[in-house]
């Protein structure tokens, strides 16, 4: 789309770097991630505001603070257990899992 006011795709300065787009899965479901995407961000665009459970209570969590502070957010990626949702980028091939991390309480 071009206008008087908008300029080529190819001639933005604000053009986002990475277009690429690639396969991951999560929680077994395969879905379309974003270079430079977070897993939290990858999550967020399935619906998914809260993905574990506090141990024992039911209370769900997910994205609290955004920017690695809190913990809130953690789950599994690539087998690895509490990895910061909010901090981690999402690569090629990536397999998360909101299972199984950070369910101490
Ligand atoms: S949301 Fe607080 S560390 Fe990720």
């Amino acid at each position: 789309m071009t206008g008087p006011y908008l300029l080529p795709a190819h001639l933005d300065p604000a053009q986002p770097r990475y277009q690429a787009r690639f396969a991951v899965e999560v929680d077994g479901r395969r879905v379309t991630a974003h270079a430079g995407q977070t897993v939290a961000a990858v999550l967020m665009s399935l619906g998914l505001t809260a993905w574990r459970e506090c141990g024992g209570r039911g209370r769900r969590r997910g994205l609290f603070c955004g920017i690695g502070v809190c913990a809130e957010c953690v789950l599994v990626v690539n087998g690895a257990p509490d990895v910061r949702a909010c901090l981690r980028s999402v690569e090629p091939g990536d397999v998360i899992s909101t299972r199984g991390s950070g369910e101490r309480g």
